[in-house]
């Protein structure tokens, strides 16, 4: 089974096309187009020159994976499309071109929540494999999503059933990130910088909070703290790099901290299997690092799961792999005047 997948919910315009067999992955095309430069001089993505990016580079992406694949395009049998949550303007470029090509091949179109697809991620361990075996998961499993729009812990306790247990109530922890950085004037996206610069800086240096860290539920507060760094620069006379450096491994600690301490709650009270990482945050090393130590030291029995280091920012392969578990379950599958482009779609 071979299934195109598109993803433009943000600033990447990506297409995939892979092909299915029982349970393994051959990956045959996984085009990714960045425009994160185009934005970074704006300090942030832009959306109505997002969608304009996403227009002119959707068919060219579109030709490259085919070539790429070296398929005919009728051999595709499904068309998987992130059709939401995200940037309305980006998304329904990535919608309308899913939606014609499922028109023009008579093929089914499935529309993927974004989320669920950093979630699917996972489930491919190598990248360069011919045929990579998909990973069999033991549920019920507690997953991290982190990324410069979310911040959520969902159980699931089986494939392609979710549950949000909590969520930010403010920013997302990519968000944070992005906002500390532009702070310190590191530039856009936040979130390898603030990493690159945290290794060298001391992270007890300056205590910053960590919000709700001792709150009965599995919610998230990241504006307090990016608020606390703002302040905690302003008051600041000299700002050299080694105090930038602080400032990064200290906020830095602070975020991951709550991060890892509901993770782990969540994982005690649900008696999960494994612990799943996804995400733009989720490169992170540091957080991996200290997700996996608390992991250890908690939940001994508890696996531990990260996306391969390609597959953590947004990918349509991703998508084509949520997709295909939607094929498996027989679960939304639907006909390309259905699927609808929805800036705030919830998971179900
Ligand atoms: O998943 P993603 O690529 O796009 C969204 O769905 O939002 O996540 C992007 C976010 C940005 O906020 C970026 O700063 C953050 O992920 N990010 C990181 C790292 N790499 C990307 N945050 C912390 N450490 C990183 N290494
Ligand atoms: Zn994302």
């Amino acid at each position: 089974m071979i299934i195109l997948s598109i993803e433009t919910s943000c600033d990447e315009t990506a297409v995939a096309i892979v092909e299915f067999k029982k349970g393994s992955a051959k990956v045959l095309a996984n085009i990714v187009s960045s425009q994160v430069k185009m934005h970074s001089n704006f300090g942030g993505v832009v959306p109505s020159l997002a969608s304009r990016m996403h227009l002119k580079n959707i068919t060219p992406i579109l030709k490259k994976a085919f070539q790429n694949a070296k398929i005919n395009k009728k051999k595709i049998d499904f068309v998987a499309v992130t059709n939401g949550p995200g940037l309305i303007p980006a998304l329904m470029v990535g919608v309308g071109a899913a939606k014609a090509l499922a028109y023009g091949l008579e093929k089914p179109l499935i529309g993927i929540h974004h989320i669920e697809g950093h979630i699917y991620a996972n489930w491919l361990k190598k990248l360069n494999a011919e045929n990579n075996k998909l990973w069999e998961a033991e549920f019920p499993i507690i997953c991290l999503t982190v990324s410069g729009g979310h911040t959520q812990i969902i159980l699931m306790k089986k494939d392609l059933n979710y549950k949000v247990l909590g969520e930010t109530l403010d920013d997302a922890v990519g968000e944070a990130f992005d906002k500390v950085a532009k702070l310190l004037e590191l530039g856009y996206p936040g979130g390898p910088v603030i990493e690159k610069m945290a290794k060298e800086g001391d992270e007890e240096k300056i205590k910053f909070p960590r919000p709700m860290m001792n709150s009965m539920d599995y919610n998230f507060s990241f504006s307090g703290l990016k608020t606390a760094v703002l302040y905690e620069v302003k008051a600041r006379k000299e700002i050299d790099n080694q105090y930038k450096q602080d400032v990064a491994a200290s906020f830095q600690r602070a975020a991951f901290d709550v991060l890892v301490s509901k993770t782990i709650k969540a994982a005690e009270k649900h008696k999960v299997k494994n612990i799943v990482l996804g995400g733009g945050v989720s490169a992170n090393k540091k957080l991996q690092k200290l997700l996996a130590g608390a992991i250890k030291s908690n939940l001994s029995a508890c696996g531990f799961s990260f996306p391969v280091s390609r597959l953590t920012s947004d990918n349509a392969l991703m998508i084509a792999i949520a997709a295909y578990h939607h094929v498996e379950k027989n679960k939304g599958i639907k006909d390309w005047k259905s699927v609808q482009a929805d800036a705030n779609l919830k998971l179900k």
